[in-house]
């Protein structure tokens, strides 16, 4: 349930007249209705009511998926050896022919669409349209890597003032592991393994442990499209495997998404043995992102945004809004507004095409989030009721101050600070001081405010008169600088540059 399209379509040049905006710029933007997931990729139509019967029907009647035959803790080195033995082979394949075999791939995802959005489903507890954006996010990081890979990959002629030849070449580096996170269970995975392997890397893959299934699904289809059994591998479990991975010396670079604390666990351990080549950390990690709204935004897109932004797949993203910093004057009418937005939302299974937000990823995570909000209660602005189960209700927290915000919370939980006119600039200054910098959200009809944040955010993503998650690839290249990541961006094209090797041939002529 949305807040409905005629309220936001009001006209903002009223609201900005109204607080004496009309004297600045203002950004001609229309107002927009994003859609929750967009993606270069058709999918499937939700709106369908037989595809929809169909997609219900299959995560009913999916059994949870045989995983393929997967190396144990004990089998990591065993997989790295293959992935080792299978590089060379791999390397020399030419890149057309990896890229054809990641465009087989983007085909295959689709043919089986919504097989994989039952698992997604199932295991990942994903509503309905998460599983079909998983799909689709995965398909164009397929098909993106493919071409920046064939437009990139190519042997650049240098420049030879002294008569030599001076080529560039970009070459796979050896084993590539590649960690991927639940909360984008297929997406993220496919995303760090198709550039990877387009690089020229092998790869051994682990999901996390919450999601085998869905890797599994993913690599088989892999395996169909072509690239070989021992190019990909796979490994599944907890921790240990993954601390048994990044330590083994044959792995030549590290594709992670996760927590900051595990990122800096995998670098110290990259960097523990003193005989090891250096090797790339590609880490993308949290953030505690905020969205900024001044009293000339438009509230019932503000609040459409924020909905969207922090409640949406229960809060477990990593671009997902955590801290909203209102502008006093508006603060009490956003914040009634907001209420009012979130009793439409509808919590439950999340087979069901009717629910908003389904339960939390697992127990655990159910266990710290709610000993967390329950902890909080004294400074709740709202709650909605949960229903029984691994569900975190949707609750709006009030902070004194930016700077009270210490850590992430992974879930539909809203930490709300008010600003006086004047403050943007230290409020900014605040949310710098925290030391994430994944996204941020605008909301102002002020031309100048926006390049105030602009300018002034630490920021690797920011959203301006708009929700703040669903970045789409190769338009909205994604990641974050700070505790939030190491770069460069996911679906960007600077980010296979990091699974290279860059090789100099200069030769005499
Ligand atoms: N890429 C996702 C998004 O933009 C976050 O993990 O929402």
């Amino acid at each position: 349930a949305n807040v409905s399209d005629a309220t936001l379509l009001a006209d903002p040049a009223e609201k900005i007249a109204a607080v004496g905006g009309a004297a600045h710029p203002s950004i001609p933007l229309p107002i927009r209705l994003y859609g929750d997931t967009r993606s270069n990729s058709a999918g499937i139509d939700l709106a369908d009511e037989q595809v929809l019967a169909r997609v219900a029907g299959g995560i009913a009647a999916a059994a949870p998926p045989a995983p393929i035959a997967v190396d144990a803790a004990r089998d990591v080195a065993a997989a790295v050896a293959a992935a080792a033995k299978a590089f060379p082979a791999w390397a020399a394949t030419p890149v057309d022919v990896r890229a054809a075999a990641l465009d087989r791939l983007a085909d295959l995802l689709e043919r089986d669409c919504e097989a994989l959005m039952a698992i997604c489903v199932r295991e990942a507890r994903k509503t309905i349209p998460d599983a079909l954006g998983e799909v689709r996010e995965a398909v164009d990081f397929c098909r993106y890597y493919a071409a920046e890979a064939r437009g990139k990959f190519g042997t650049l002629v240098l420049p030879g003032p002294t008569g030599e030849r001076n080529e560039l070449r970009l070459e796979g580096r050896g084993v590539f592991a590649c960690i991927a996170p639940w909360n984008f269970p297929l997406a993220i995975f496919i995303g760090q393994v198709a550039a990877a392997l387009v690089a020229g890397n092998s790869v051994v893959a682990k999901p996390a442990p919450q999601t085998p299934a869905i890797a599994a699904a993913a690599v088989r289809l892999a395996y169909e499209a072509g690239i070989p059994a021992d190019a990909l591998r796979l490994v599944t479990g907890g921790g240990e495997v993954g601390d048994a991975l990044v330590r083994d010396p044959r792995v030549m670079g590290v594709a992670f998404t996760g927590s900051t604390a595990t990122a800096r666990r995998i670098a110290r351990a990259l960097l523990d043995d003193e005989t090891r080549p250096l090797v790339p950390l590609i880490a993308e990690t949290g953030g505690i992102n905020a969205m900024i709204v001044d009293s000339t935004a438009l509230t019932e897109q503000v609040v459409h945004d924020v909905i969207t932004s922090a409640f949406r797949s229960a809060g477990q993203r990593c671009s997902a809004l955590r801290l909203l910093l209102v502008q006093e004057d508006v603060a009490e009418r956003t914040l009634a507004m907001l209420k009012g937005a979130m009793d439409t939302l509808t919590m439950g299974d999340p087979a069901d095409p009717a629910t908003d937000i389904g339960p939390v990823i697992d127990a655990a995570a159910f266990d710290r989030l709610e000993s967390y909000r329950q902890s909080q209660r004294p400074r709740w602005v709202y709650a909605l009721p949960a229903p029984d189960g691994e569900y975190i209700a949707p609750t709006v927290i009030r902070l004194g101050s930016v700077a009270e915000l210490t850590q992430e919370w992974f879930g539909p939980i809203l930490h709300v600070v008010t600003w006086r006119a004047g403050d943007l600039p230290a409020t900014i200054a605040a949310v710098n001081a925290l030391g994430y910098g994944l996204t941020m959200g605008l909301h102002s009809r002020i031309a100048s405010v926006a390049t105030l944040v602009t300018e002034t955010a630490h920021v690797g993503n920011l959203y301006i008169n708009r929700s703040m998650i669903g970045a789409v690839v190769g338009s909205q290249p994604f990641g974050g600088e700070g505790r939030s990541g190491t770069g460069f961006k996911a679906g960007g094209p600077h980010y296979l540059l990091r699974f290279v090797h860059e090789r100099t041939v200069s030769t005499d002529t």
